[in-house]
């Protein structure tokens, strides 16, 4: 699990109530709520006086407050109020980590880390988002219990499609009838199944219209995944997966799907029922891989050409490891109950005189390359 980037960290929808919701990312804890002037904000959920959960609390007017004592937080992360301080002064350690927040496509997104904007790595954008001749279903949300990364890996696996995915009748794959090319936070693979008629599958009908069949994945940062599936010549379906690493051992994902035929809104249901029955048979293989986590050494499995992305996923996760983003996540788990963490947020860059420790990260070798 790795420190900046941006997570998903729930719904638009979620947030749409005085309520604020208590969020666990990357194995440690948050806050989302949304002040009175609809403005959402993501917060370190531990409140600096005694440990209180600040998603426990009330929202009032712009600020949150800890159902333990009643400090009350704006949405950069200082403490405004202590009812119990007499003489109303507020300590300069009175603060939470605060984060970036952007709310797209439906959903609430946070920078979890320290970097300053001009340095960090973009949200991703869904370009066919709101633009003419595209419809986006509802977002799914797919609650697995498999690590992030293999969630990741599984995306960006052209084999498996044949053997996980029969009823798609996808011609095999192979490593010549695919090509990779990096692009500026990840890499991306096309594979080429030449001019197919599929007969019997769940794509058949959409199949009626001749032109090559290709689909592609590619990924951007840890832990965003996209998949882009051209039926026909003119027909695509891109999916978008944000996933959030809850902890080491689950992975909630984001699924927006985006369509520019069948653009009819009562295909989406159907559509998405395809999807889901798909999404079920990986998540019925990522349930079940041993070891959990991805195995830190490539000698501890056996690729082949065609795990070439997955490879480059790997590379890539090590450049940012090499970056100092890499959360050490024995030593998290070590001190779990004993240690309140947050993930550094970009004002620490700036001030000190933070209670709560900075997440323990993997040492950063400054011979990064990337
Ligand atoms: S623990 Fe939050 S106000 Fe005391
Ligand atoms: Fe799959």
């Amino acid at each position: 699990m790795y420190i900046n980037f941006w997570y998903p960290v729930c719904t638009s929808d979620e947030l749409a109530t005085e309520s604020p919701l208590q969020v666990q990312l990357l194995a440690l804890r948050f806050v989302a709520f949304r002040d009175s002037d609809g403005r959402a904000f993501v917060l370190s959920d531990t409140c600096v006086h005694r440990g209180g959960s600040l998603g426990k609390g009330t929202v009032s007017g712009n600020c949150i407050a800890c159902p333990y004592h009643g400090w009350q937080y704006s949405g950069d992360g200082h403490c405004r109020y202590i009812p119990s301080a007499g003489d109303g002064k507020i300590p300069a350690r009175a603060k939470v980590d605060s984060y970036p927040v952007e709310e797209r496509y439906g959903i609430v997104f946070a920078f979890l880390g320290d970097l300053p904007e001009a340095e960090r790595p973009p949200l991703y954008e869904i370009e066919e988002y709101d633009s003419e001749g595209w419809r986006a279903n509802e977002i799914a949300i797919l609650n697995v219990n498999c690590y992030y990364e293999r969630s990741m890996e599984n995306g960006l696996d052209p084999v498996h499609n044949e053997f996980v995915h029969p009823a798609q009748g996808f011609p095999p794959i192979h490593k010549e009838t695919f090509r990779s090319w990096e692009e500026s936070w990840g890499t991306r693979f096309e594979a080429y199944f030449g001019d197919p008629k599929l007969e019997n599958t769940t794509f058949a009908k959409d199949r009626n219209v001749t032109g090559e069949l290709r689909a592609g994945s590619w990924f951007h940062g840890p832990n965003v995944l996209i998949t882009s599936i051209f039926v026909n010549a003119e027909s695509n379906m891109v999916q978008y997966f944000f996933e959030a690493p809850v902890d080491e051992n689950r992975t909630k994902i984001y699924f927006v799907n985006m369509r520019n035929f069948a653009l009819e809104p009562a295909t989406d249901e159907k559509m998405m029922q395809v999807n889901l029955r798909i999404a079920s048979e990986d998540i019925a293989i990522l349930e079940s891989l041993y070891p959990v986590r991805t195995p830190d050494s490539l000698s501890s499995e056996l690729m082949t050409s065609s795990d070439e992305i997955i490879v480059k996923y790997r590379d890539w996760l090590r450049s940012w490891e090499k970056k100092g983003w890499r959360i050490d996540r024995k030593s998290l788990g070590r001190d779990e109950g004993d240690v309140a963490y947050a993930i550094p947020c970009p004002a620490r860059r700036t001030t000190g005189n933070w209670v709560l420790q900075s997440v323990p990260l993997m040492p950063a070798d400054s011979s990064a390359c990337r």
